[in-house]
């Protein structure tokens, strides 16, 4: 069985939680809070992605800069280059991809440059553990009916 980024957001939803890069540190973290979740993109007026920020960003751009997260804009801290992933992929893929980067959060973008949803390492080590027990399941029926 494979699964594609695609078939997981049908199960996981598409909705992402943004803020504009002119909004303050403070006001994403709110956010962060409010949703539980670990990170945000950031969007431009249109909603195209400029960016992504997270806890990791936090801590070491504010926090150990001693930067004011109610004065500083989210612009000036987040991760501009954004990796992300696309709807065809296999979650095996884009758990390789998060390994070799070292990043926890994936935009799912499609090949028009449009926003699909977002996926983290914990939806991404989730459907690969689903995926091998379904793989051991249908083996063992496989043997039992041997
Ligand atoms: N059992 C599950 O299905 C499941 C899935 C994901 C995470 N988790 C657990 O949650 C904890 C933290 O997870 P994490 O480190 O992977 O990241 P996280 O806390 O950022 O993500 C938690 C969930 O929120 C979603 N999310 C995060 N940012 C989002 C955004 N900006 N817009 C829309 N959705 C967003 C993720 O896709 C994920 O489903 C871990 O303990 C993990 O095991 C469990």
């Amino acid at each position: 069985m494979t699964t594609t980024v695609r078939q997981l957001l049908d199960k996981k939803g598409r909705d992402v939680f943004t803020v504009r890069p002119d909004q303050s540190v403070y006001e994403a973290l709110t956010l962060m809070a409010d949703k539980n979740i670990g990170a945000v993109l950031v969007t431009d007026e249109q909603g195209v992605p400029a960016g992504i920020f997270s806890e990791r960003d936090y801590a070491r751009k504010v926090i150990l800069l001693n930067k004011s997260s109610r004065e500083t804009p989210v612009s000036e801290v987040m991760t501009a280059k954004l990796i992300s992933a696309s709807p065809d992929q296999t979650v095996r893929q884009c758990m390789q991809l998060a390994s070799e980067k070292h990043i926890r959060h994936l935009p799912v973008i499609n090949e028009e440059g449009a926003l699909e949803g977002m996926l983290s390492i914990g939806d991404l080590v989730k459907a690969v553990l689903d995926e091998q027990a379904s793989t051991i399941e249908q083996l063992e029926n496989y043997i039992a009916s041997g």
